[in-house]
């Protein structure tokens, strides 16, 4: 009840983060929020996008605006997507099944991702065609062929492949603040205990329901395990992929690819000539590579090298409606949101994710009708000042 009111009260992005920082234990704040070593990326992907203005046109009938836009075959309600967060099952109970509600609900597309506690077979019945699935590249082709198989067999079409964190990225304050897998330290059980609000809601329903924490699934099962559980061994990042890795994907995989994290168009290039059918612009909201070019200043070279062989998309730093719209007017098909969704889910769960959505719905459509656009698919770099 306290928590649907102040989310009622919550009349944007930041105002729902504010929500997110009261309520969770400041290390987990921090995993979702921060990004790697000085932040430079994590700062320029939202600040890149406030220096692109928009040029305002006046007298034009926007009465009838229309913000759906189509990705391969499906329809979504507007141009923004939830991109994968992981581990949001730990921020709240039942997290991606709730984010998958959530996106359902509001007719946008939800990116479920690998080391999942939400069976992807149970969020592709609540999303249905709108569920995209992410994986990173395998350490082995057993693994990889397995989560092929499982998506194949849930019947997910789009097949996300993150290629920008062959590495974690080197994020300081996780080692500060103990909130890491395998070695929380007494710091994060202190913070833990410092938000009973929280762990009642987030992690006490898996003891009572589960007997513990939540099990990864959709894993084989010599790696699934409960979280934490020491017999699951730790599944570090591959790091020796390569472009090839994508062309053998390519030929297994009969459903949409969308290659994650590309920031230059030579890459977007290569992602075409393969046979790709996507690339999402992104930088892993600068948690991962510190110092690489932010997503909105990434956007224009790759529609332009690629933009008429693949559906480009772009994430990072996006909090506004009219944020959505420059990206959209770049030639962006899609934005994905990653912290602005994690923070409603903490802020009050699924009604939390659907506020949030709610409000880049009516942001979307009111700065669409001022800057006198009458549909996503008319927008173009006219509409924007560089
Ligand atoms: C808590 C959290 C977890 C994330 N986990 C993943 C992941 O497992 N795989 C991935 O490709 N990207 C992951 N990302 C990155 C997002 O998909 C997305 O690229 C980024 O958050 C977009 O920037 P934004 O948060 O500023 O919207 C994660 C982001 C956050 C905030």
């Amino acid at each position: 009840m306290e928590q649907m009111a102040a989310i009622d009260r919550a009349y944007n992005v930041a105002d729902i983060a504010a929500i997110a920082r009261r309520r969770l234990p400041p290390g987990l704040y921090d995993f979702i929020d921060r990004g790697a070593e000085d932040e430079v990326t994590r700062r320029e992907n939202s600040e890149s996008i406030k220096r692109i203005l928009i040029r305002q046109r006046v007298g034009i009938d926007t009465s009838m605006r229309d913000i759906t836009t189509q990705i391969g075959s499906v329809v979504q309600s507007m141009p923004i997507g939830l991109a994968v967060t992981g581990m949001v099952g730990l921020l709240h109970y039942k997290g991606e099944q709730a984010m998958a509600s959530a996106a359902a609900s509001a007719g946008v597309p939800y990116t479920l991702g690998s080391g999942n506690f939400a069976g992807m077979a149970e969020c592709k019945e609540i999303c249905g065609d709108l569920l995209w699935r992410q994986l990173y590249p395998c350490r082995t082709e057993a693994l990889l062929q397995h989560h092929l198989g499982i998506a194949r067999d849930a019947g997910v079409n789009n097949l996300v492949i993150t290629l920008d964190s062959p590495q974690t990225g080197n994020r300081e304050y996780m080692l500060r603040n103990g909130f890491m897998p395998g070695m929380l330290n007494r710091n994060a059980i202190r913070e833990m205990l410092s938000r009973p609000g929280w762990l009642m809601r987030a992690i006490v329903p898996y003891y009572l329901h589960e007997g513990g924490l939540p099990e990864m699934v959709d894993l084989p099962d010599d790696i699934r395990g409960r979280f934490g559980d020491r017999k699951v061994p730790p599944n570090p990042p591959a790091d020796d992929y390569s472009w090839d890795t994508i062309r053998r994907i390519r030929r297994d995989w009969k459903g949409r690819l969308v290659i994650k994290g590309i920031s230059v168009p030579e890459d977007a290039i290569t992602a075409a000539d393969i046979g790709c059918d996507g690339v999402i612009v992104s930088n892993h909201g600068g948690r991962s590579l510190d110092g690489c070019i932010p997503s909105m200043s990434a956007l224009p070279g790759v529609v332009d090298a690629a933009g008429s062989r693949l559906d480009v998309m772009v994430d990072g730093g996006f909090t506004r409606g009219s944020d959505v719209l420059k990206a959209i007017a770049l030639g962006a098909k899609c934005v994905w949101l990653g912290r602005a969704t994690t923070f409603g889910l903490v802020a009050a769960g699924q009604a939390g994710v659907e506020r949030v959505l709610e409000i880049f719905r009516s942001e979307i459509s009111r700065a669409m009708a001022m800057m006198g656009a009458t549909s996503v698919a008319e927008l173009n770099r006219d509409f924007l000042q560089l």
